[in-house]
């Protein structure tokens, strides 16, 4: 089976072996199967990239159904199950004007690989309406509920991406959004020009949700028409002393608060800085419009896209003494 249509970077490899599971004792049945010692976990296929072929059992998790669980006079308790498409989900929340997640519309990718990088956008995360998620152990099919707490989520990061990392299957995530009085988060630069632009004064979610759609599609690819996994790399985090120093022959250099001792520095810029942004190499390149995301135009191998990230990192570490991390899961 080619694995084209289920990763968004839209590379060909083959999986010896597929299967597509609907409900969760279907998936302790194919977990426990001897038959298949390797196996890999395939959600929206968002972020990863793919760079061999598969000797092994893919296992595409294709569980549905949104439902509320419970509310209380301003807050809904909702459950999806982890093959919901995340975007989907989004817009129905806000068909029924449930707030919190609008500002993370269009993100790709489906329900239940969210909590694994903790996804987010434009001044809102994943664990800022993170209740809990269920999930399935992978080498003995119990199962376990993790809250908040136990997920130790972090910028991109959390006990998925450790410990956790390839033993559990999230099956569900169950959030809390707000019925009425939403609370709107429009701190971000892009967000208010963006109103300003459509001409909105006091926002609602689904205001927001317009306006990050519109600055999305204003610099990031549309997997469907250009393969890609979103960022690339994490943004990383570096001392101020280095900061300081990186001013003095990069006077514009942009950055984050993240501590007393340490800032954020959009790696979009340093990668524009170093000479790659719209860069294309064949049938891959750098985006023209967001540095940060490398693009496959249609028929690039994963390796190859793993060897222009390497080549990346490696200018970066040279021209600015950082290192950046690989955002998405190498296979
Ligand atoms: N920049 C450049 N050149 C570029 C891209 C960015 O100079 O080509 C600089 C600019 O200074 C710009 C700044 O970077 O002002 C920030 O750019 P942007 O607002 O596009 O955000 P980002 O830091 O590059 C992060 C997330 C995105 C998320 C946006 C908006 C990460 C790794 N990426 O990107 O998330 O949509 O913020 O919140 O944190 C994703 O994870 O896949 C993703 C798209």
């Amino acid at each position: 089976t080619s694995l084209k249509p289920y990763n968004t970077f839209g590379i060909d490899v083959k999986a010896k072996h597929f299967v597509s599971i609907s409900n969760v004792s279907e998936l302790k049945k194919v977990l426990n199967s001897s038959n298949y010692p390797n196996k890999l976990l395939l959600g929206g296929g968002s972020n990863m990239l793919l760079t061999k072929d598969f000797d092994g059992l893919v296992i595409h998790l294709n569980l549905k159904g949104i439902a509320v669980i419970s509310e209380d006079h301003n807050h809904v308790f909702v459950k999806a199950a982890a093959g919901e498409n995340w975007h989907e989900f989004v817009l129905w929340c806000l068909a029924n004007n449930y707030g919190g997640i609008e500002n993370m519309s269009l993100i790709p990718g489906n329900v239940g690989t969210a909590p694994i990088q903790n996804i987010g956008a434009y001044g809102v995360e994943l664990k800022d309406v993170f209740v809990s998620c269920e999930t399935v152990s992978i080498e003995n099919q119990t199962e376990k509920v993790f809250d908040k707490k136990d997920c130790n989520f972090g910028y991109r990061n959390s006990i998925f991406k450790q410990e956790e990392k390839g033993k559990r299957v999230i099956t569900s995530v169950t959030f809390k959004l707000t019925k009425e009085k939403h609370l709107l988060n429009t701190n971000y630069g892009a967000i208010t020009s963006q109103l300003n632009e459509m001409g909105v004064n006091t926002p609602s979610i689904q205001d927001i949700s317009k306006a990050v759609i519109a600055i999305r599609q204003s610099k990031l690819p549309d997997p469907k028409d250009i393969g890609n996994s979103g960022s690339f790399f994490k943004n990383p985090v570096i001392s101020k002393t280095l900061f300081e120093s990186l001013k003095d022959n990069f006077e514009d250099i942009p950055s984050y608060p993240v501590s007393d001792a340490e800032v954020k520095v959009p790696a979009g810029w340093l990668i524009e800085k170093a000479g790659f942004k719209g860069k294309r190499f064949g049938a891959y390149g750098v985006h023209k419009k967001q540095a940060l995301v490398l693009v496959n135009y249609g028929n690039a191998k994963g390796e190859d896209i793993l060897k222009l990230s390497k080549l990346i990192q490696k200018t970066i570490f040279r021209l600015f003494n950082i290192h950046i991390e690989a955002e998405v899961n190498l296979l």
